[in-house]
Formats: C-alpha cells, structure tokens, sequence
C-alpha cells in the first residue's frame, strides 16, 4: 500500500555533529535494514567536507554505535548525499534543492541548536524545496528553554509549517518499554478497577544515571536536570502511566490524552522541589563558576483529575547516581484488617523502562515455614528486550518520514508541560544542596519530597544478558 504521507527525501542538517554520530546514522541503517528507508539523504552541515568524507564519518560512526551491517550500509552509502555550506547562506539552500531532484515531500530534519531554527525554517521556505507545501520538519529536544522560548519557537515553527507537519522528538516515545505502559494499562481488563485513586497511594518515577555529564558540561549547565530529562522524558512515562483510555486509535485521540493530564498538574511550588548537584560537577569542562544547576531534581505533583486527585506523584532524575536505571513504582494501598500481619509489604506495580523491561507486580503470599509470616512474592508480567527491537531513533524517525504522529509532542503538550515546570525553572526558586557521586542525590532533610513508604531505589543486576539488549 502506498502512503502518501511519506516524506521522498530526508534532509539533515547537523550532519557532522554529535547527534549524528551517535544515533542517526544507526537509525538510518536500520531504517535501510527494515526496508523502511529507500529515499535520498541529504546530510546538510558546515565543516568543509564533501560526500566522501560524509560517507566515512557514517561508516565510522556505525562501526562504533551498533555495528556496520555491510549490505545494509551498502545501500545507505547509495542514499547518502551531502551538501557543505552556512545556513545563513541563500546557496546552501540551492544546492539542497538541486540534491533533493523532484522530491515533493521532504522531511527537514533540525539536529541543531534551536537558536539557528528560524534561521533555517525561513531559508527552507524561500528556497522552496519539494514545492513548499508538502515539506514537514523533524526537531529534535530540547523544545525551547521555558514556557516563553517555546512559545516563540512554535510561532517560528508555524509561520512556515502547518502543526501536523511538525514532529517534535522525544526519543522516549520511541522505546518499547514506555509505549508499553500504554499498551499493557488498556489491554489488560484486571488493571482499570485498581489502577486509580481507590488502590494506589502514591506513584514514583526514577531515573538514574550512574554516569556524570560526560563532556557535555557546556550544554548540562544550560538546561539541568528538569529542562533536560524530566520536563520531557520523564513527562511522557507520566502521562502515559495517567492517561484516559483514548476513545479512538487515532494519533490525535491519543495526543489528546496525554495533554489533558498535564492539563490536570498545578505549577509547581518551590515546596515540591529538591534540587542536587553532584560533588565535582563544577569543575567539568564547560560548567560556569559556582553553577547552581542540578544535576538531580526531585519533584511532587498533583494531578488533579477524577482518577488521581489525591494521590502524588513523586519523579526524579539524576546523574552519578548508584545505577543506570529508569523504573516507575506505584505503591497499592493497605488492605482492610488481615490474617497475617508478619512481613507484609505493599503491593506494587513495576515497569522498568531500562536497562531492562520489566512489567512485575509485588505481591505477598504464605512464608515457606508455616510460620505466620508472609513473603514477598513478585508476579512478572514481562522481562527482557527483545534484541531484534527498534531503537528510539530508529522508531521516530521512521514515523516521521511516514507521517505518522503519534509518538510526538504536540505544540499544546509542550506549552503544559513548561507550564508545569516554569515556576522552578530559575536556580535562585529553590536551593542546591551537593550529594555524593554514587549516592542517591541529596539528603532531604527538610522531608520536602518523600513519597509515603520512602523512595524505592532500583537495583541493577550484573550486566549480562539484560543491559546488553536494551532499548536505547
Ligand atoms: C537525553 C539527555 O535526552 O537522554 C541525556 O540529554 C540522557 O542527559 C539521555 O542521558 C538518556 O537517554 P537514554 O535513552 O539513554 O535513557
């Protein structure tokens, strides 16, 4: 079946940079391997190279990040085009245009710093590749740096594309283990009777890094830890754990309820807050004197919906922390008086996004010695990756060549969800207090964030057969 909402060229511009290296050129061979990328590539950048040595930094980079696949990369280097030249420059745009040949619907794929966004968008426009109306663009995170620069983003973004040709990346929405959650809430009837406010007391969503900012001091001190991973990342794993059932498949149905759960969570108050920097992080490269960016946050929200009105919701991430690991926890309410009080522990769910995925729910059942204690006992829905799964990128990106939406952020999802977060954005909102590398973030002495039961800190087993297979 043909689909006409497929893009007939993908243009990249950052080609030379970082994001390139690491993730699209993998994604891109893969996307060869699935027969899911047959069109020119266009890798667009400034650094005075030409096609060859665009073809060896692909070569390169895929050697490195998941391995050449000789056949495949065969086919990827036929694809490859490169063009050289400032974006500022009207003939960049040209030489674009005459590489992409008679494509009409090209995806602009933005995998550059957002503040040479308009820059590009405008001269994507006047060149008027692919016609000019069936082009869409493809921006990768972070999507502005509070409510109002991404306010203004979106006016640029739109004064030159309509909404459903803009994709904006998140890559979590690109891995199994967090459209799961969505799956196995809405596929499975045992989970709509418990999974609200009447059984779950509390929700925690943790991730942890057991590495610190890895020479990207320059960019982390910019952001921290709520711009970079929670305000998206760890917003996506939330909604998706908060959502209404969609009453349709469509991607917008879909969208929909993500945004009304953001909808649903006050501003934050500097009360919900806890900010940590870890000892050593101001002396990375790149990092300001006295920098009172975080490097762990840990926050408190409320959702005040009919299902979750009541029940908080506690999220933090940080770096250096004891593993690398993402896991939701949510904590089951006591059951009424019982039999056997000895060892009894809540119930839980578990959804482990990585390394691993797990879904598992904790349980208690009778101890093996008769006695009147009981055992904790965990019932495991779902554990391993499979290694023939996508990566994020190469999810994304093929979604968006297709036109397909749905693992995107809308413009209203991330207005909200800055909207969410803006009121903390500020270092001076609220106090940094310094942890220990290898320890899990700060001491909270003034309880400011303290899920009821304490946090649940998840532990990570040799890495053998399940971090090897991660989603990515
Ligand atoms: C990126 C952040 O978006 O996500 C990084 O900028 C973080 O700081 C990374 O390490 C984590 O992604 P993943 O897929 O490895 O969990």
């Amino acid at each position: 079946m043909t689909n006409n909402n497929q893009s007939d060229a993908l243009v990249f511009f950052g080609a030379t940079g970082d994001l390139a290296y690491k993730k699209i050129f993998p994604a891109l061979q893969a996307l060869v391997k699935r027969g899911r990328l047959n069109v020119p590539v266009v890798g667009v950048a400034k650094a005075g190279w030409n096609l060859e040595q665009f073809r060896a930094r692909a070569q390169d980079s895929l050697e490195k990040h998941g391995g050449l696949d000789r056949a495949a990369f065969e086919k990827l280097n036929g694809l490859l085009r490169y063009v050289d030249g400032d974006y500022q420059d009207a003939a960049t745009f040209q030489a674009i245009c005459e590489e992409l040949g008679g494509a009409r619907r090209p995806a602009n794929y933005l995998a550059i710093p957002p503040a040479l966004f308009e820059t590009v968008v405008q001269q994507i426009a006047k060149a008027g590749c692919g016609s000019g109306t069936q082009a869409r663009v493809i921006v990768e995170k972070p999507f502005g740096h509070d409510l109002a620069s991404a306010r203004e983003l979106n006016r640029i973004l739109h004064s030159y594309f309509p909404e459903s040709e803009i994709f904006r990346i998140d890559h979590y929405l690109g891995k199994r283990p967090v459209n799961n959650v969505v799956v196995f809430r809405f596929s499975n009837a045992f989970m709509e009777p418990f999974w609200n406010r009447n059984f779950i007391e509390s929700v925690q969503i943790t991730m942890a890094e057991n590495f610190g900012v890895e020479g990207r001091g320059a960019f982390y001190d910019q952001n921290g830890a709520i711009r970079d991973v929670i305000q998206n990342h760890l917003f996506q794993i939330m909604c998706s754990l908060a959502m209404e059932p969609p009453v349709r498949n469509d991607s917008e149905t879909i969208r929909d309820e993500k945004v009304k759960v953001l909808k649903a969570i006050p501003e934050l108050d500097a009360k919900n807050v806890l900010r940590g920097q870890f000892r050593g992080y101001l002396d990375e490269k790149g990092v300001a004197p006295g920098s009172k960016v975080e490097t762990f946050a840990a926050l408190r929200l409320e959702l005040n919906s009919w299902r979750w009105q009541g029940v908080p919701f506690f999220i933090r991430a940080g770096k250096n922390l004891p593993v690398t690991c993402t896991e939701v926890f949510a904590r089951l309410c006591k059951p009424p008086t019982i039999m056997r009080e000895a060892g009894l522990s809540r119930n839980y769910m578990r959804f482990r996004i990585s390394p691993e995925m797990t879904i598992a729910v904790g349980t208690n059942v009778m101890g093996a010695d008769e006695t009147m204690r009981v055992e904790n006992a965990e019932i495991v829905a779902t554990h391993l990756s499979s290694p023939h799964e996508m990566e994020a990128y190469e999810r994304v990106l093929g979604d968006a060549m297709a036109g397909d939406p749905t693992h995107f952020a809308r413009q209203d999802y991330v207005e909200e969800a800055w909207r969410i977060v803006n009121p903390v954005l500020n270092p001076a909102a609220t106090p940094v207090s310094p942890y220990e590398k290898g320890t899990w973030g700060p001491a909270d002495d003034g309880q400011r964030v303290q899920p009821p039961g304490g946090w649940h800190n998840p532990s990570v087993a040799a890495p053998e057969s399940s971090a090897a297979t991660q989603a990515g």
